[in-house]
């Protein structure tokens, strides 16, 4: 095998994306053949001892795609030191180290994936992608015309501007309406805020959606591994 980039080779051993492989790296948790390496360039091949925080790690063989219908109650890490469940709890029988893909809020249900490839985890959860997730939200209230444009335009949020998203209003319940809502990012609790923001506050919010990949009837708590087809669907747009 041709010598790899550290960075490159962590996320191979599926244990963190690229980028956080070069944060692994930046914070000394890394050593190559016993020595602690902290800048970015070092390459490497299999023959080389690498190691996270003491422990050796070594490249994944097979790659494993997980679709997870997520829960409620549930954080998207694979440990946690308040000892909540995590997602990858859910996931049994499989011996492969997988990671989620971007993250669900605790309180959030519905679609989230899964691998232990640290490349694709990469290329979905990157903002250059610009990959459309989208979700459907019980929300306090009806959403008027002027909220859809302003979506269109882009929310101010603490943290900025929004890139701009799509909201539709599909049905209700009560007092109450059902909302689809369309965005690009994935900034922390990014779907709440927005909707704050514009008084409807949320009730209920489900992933339903990521590219062209839908949830479909997978019932809540199951998973099931991606097939071709899903691959091809999650790349096509939907909006
Ligand atoms: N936006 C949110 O507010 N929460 C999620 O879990 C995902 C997107």
């Amino acid at each position: 095998m041709e010598p790899v980039r550290l960075q490159k080779y962590i996320a191979s051993c599926g244990v963190a994306s690229r980028r956080a492989a070069e944060k692994l790296i930046e914070e000394g948790r890394v050593s190559v053949n016993g020595q602690i390496v902290t800048e970015q360039g070092v390459k490497v091949t299999p023959k080389d001892k690498v190691m996270l925080d003491g422990k050796p790690i070594k490249p994944e063989g097979k790659k494993v795609y997980i679709m997870l219908n997520k829960p409620e109650g549930y954080i998207c890490a694979v440990s946690d030191d308040r000892e909540r469940p995590c997602v990858v709890d859910l996931i049994e029988g499989i011996e492969e180290r997988i990671f989620p893909v971007g993250r669900l809020d605790y309180d959030t249900t519905g679609l989230l994936l899964l691998t232990n490839d640290g490349e694709f985890m990469q290329s979905l959860t990157h903002p250059s992608y610009e990959i459309w997730k989208t979700y459907r939200a019980v929300v306090k209230g009806t959403p008027n015309e002027k909220n859809v444009e302003d979506f269109a335009r882009g929310i101010e949020l603490e943290d900025g501007k929004t890139e701009p998203a799509v909201l539709e209003v599909v049905g209700y319940k009560g007092k109450n309406a059902i909302v689809e809502v369309s965005i690009k990012e994935g900034r922390n609790r990014q779907v709440r805020r927005m909707l704050e923001a514009i008084n409807h506050r949320v009730i209920k919010l489900k992933r339903v959606k990521i590219g062209g990949l839908e949830l479909g009837d997978l019932k809540t708590g199951a998973w099931r591994y991606m097939k071709e087809r899903d691959f091809k669907d999650l790349m096509g747009s939907q909006n």
